[in-house]
């Protein structure tokens, strides 16, 4: 269904986010049909460019990170056609004045969308404000990261706060536009199936993996001052985890939803100083190989000593009704044995066994396993008996619901919901402001334990699962981490 029209300004518009993610899922939706006329899309950054620029930055963009039988040249003829590009600074405010001509004066929907360091986050939102730009209909969106700590989020959310209202403000965490993270959600509230066991009296145990091949890609500044549990753990697994642990919300309303995730993060057990070495791991990868061939360590692909973490491991607790003594294992890590995210929900096991003097095997637990990515899908690990005369053998078999093959077509890319839903106004897979600063309140304690208890970081070989301490960490409770292959 078509959206109204919109103006859609991308700061940053020349940038890797723009060219990776913003502009190919921008093609995508022009594809499907989605925009009416006259949207339009608006670059803009530092650099002098002219419309005809930018728009052959957007085809190259498009030719390489859009999949060859989805390019429509009488599409993209037409998508191209939508691209104008202003040059503006946010620090000295040249090229503001420029951009609001180009605007002009209608109500139509603005989409500000920041793809840049956070940073300018609050310069851009100034002069937005300063040149009068923001009409009732505008929104801003930012990417994270939001913050360093509590402090620093804090400090960000008011500065974009003083010129925006909280529901113009669309905090984006791609990981809530995946198809399969959604799924969570209908897969919990939609079904009568899952719901009563899905606590501590039948849930023996949670993993989160969110696990990568690639190391440090180009963003060698931003990573080394980040590392994994700000990159990864603070927004994409804090969230998951919210997902698997919320209360039913009302409805599916943004703050229904946000509202229900909040109570999660508020119920997050605390990890002290004390608590962080049991109970947290840091590693970081040294040389090995990944993606079938050598890799270098983290420090020579930096170039400079480090002690930053480029993988976590941590035993999280929610300490309230539903989950008290069930552990959440969260573990993320780059340079790892294989790219895979997944969500696995280990049931108790059964109280008595009535095969015991059959020499029927071992009885595993139900595991259900959500596969986020790739291979998306979900696999209810149950026993059976296993098929012919020799007796009473079980056996545990996945019944397997793959999504590949049970949906045919595209799976469109978290971008290409979320940019839509900003133009609708659908706040319910953003972050709200309180989200975003209980979700750092519950990792700054990490973040300082590990700094004054200078916890080192422990080497992995690239493309294995991680240090030993992070088996060591689930295998002290009798428990392992479920294999992701
Ligand atoms: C980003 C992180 O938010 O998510 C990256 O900054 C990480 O370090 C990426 O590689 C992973 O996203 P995806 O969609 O590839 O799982």
């Amino acid at each position: 269904i078509p959206v109204d029209p919109f103006d859609f300004i991308i700061f940053g518009g020349t940038g890797d986010l723009s060219e990776r993610k913003l502009l190919p899922a921008l093609y995508y939706r022009q594809c499907d049909h989605q925009f009416s006329e006259p949207t339009r899309i608006i670059g803009t950054s530092r650099s002098k460019m002219s419309d005809e620029e930018f728009q052959a930055f957007a085809r190259k963009a498009i030719s390489e990170h859009v999949a060859k039988e989805d390019i429509d040249a009488k599409e993209l003829a037409k998508f191209l056609e939508r691209l104008s590009y202003v040059a503006a600074d946010a620090v000295s405010g040249t090229g503001f004045d420029q951009l609001k001509k180009k605007i002009g004066e209608s109500d139509r929907i603005r989409a500000f969308y920041l793809a840049v360091s956070p940073s300018l986050f609050g310069d851009i939102s100034h002069k937005l404000k300063e040149h009068k730009m923001i009409t009732p209909n505008s929104r801003i969106v930012v990417e994270k990261p939001i913050g360093r700590d509590l402090a620093s989020a804090h400090a960000l959310n008011d500065l974009i706060g003083s010129d925006f209202h909280e529901s113009q403000i669309f905090r984006i965490d791609h990981y809530l536009g995946k198809e399969t993270v959604q799924n969570l959600m209908a897969l919990r509230f939609a079904n009568a199936l899952y719901e009563p066991l899905w606590n501590s009296a039948h849930i023996d145990h949670v993993q989160i993996t969110v696990a990568e091949t690639v190391g440090l890609e180009d963003r060698v500044t931003y990573y080394d001052k980040a590392g994994a549990l700000r990159d990864m753990v603070q927004n994409h697994i804090m969230q998951l985890l919210c997902l698997v642990a919320m209360e039913a919300p009302s409805s599916m309303d943004a703050d229904a939803v946000r509202d229900e995730k909040l109570k999660v993060l508020r119920a997050l057990k605390r990890v002290n100083g004390t608590e962080a070495p049991k109970e947290t791991v840091r590693g970081q990868y040294r040389a090995g190989a990944s993606a079938g061939g050598p890799v270098q360590g983290y420090v020579e692909e930096l170039g400079s000593p480090s002690n930053t973490e480029t993988f976590v491991a941590i035993k999280a607790e929610i300490a309230n009704w539903r989950w008290a003594g069930v552990p959440f294992y969260l573990r993320t890590g780059k340079r790892l044995a294989s790219r895979v995210s997944e969500i696995v929900i280990e049931f108790k096991p059964i109280p008595h066994s009535i095969f015991a003097g059959e020499s029927a095997g071992p009885i595993f637990p139900n595991q259900l396993v959500i596969r986020l990515q790739p291979d998306e899908g979900v696999k209810q690990f149950i026993m059976i008996k296993d098929p012919g005369p020799g007796g009473m053998r079980l056996r545990q078999i996945p019944l397997d619901m793959s999504f590949a093959q049970s949906f045919k077509g595209r799976s469109p890319d978290a971008y290409e919901r979320l940019i839509m839903d900003v133009i609708r106004g659908n706040q319910t897979l953003f972050m709200r402001r309180d989200e975003v600063e209980a979700a750092w309140k519950w990792i700054d304690p990490i973040q300082d334990a590990w700094a004054t208890g200078q916890q080192e970081v422990q080497g992995y070989t690239a493309g294995t699962w991680g240090p030993s301490a992070s088996i060591a960490l689930i295998e002290r409770d009798g428990r392992t981490w479920h294999e992701s292959n």
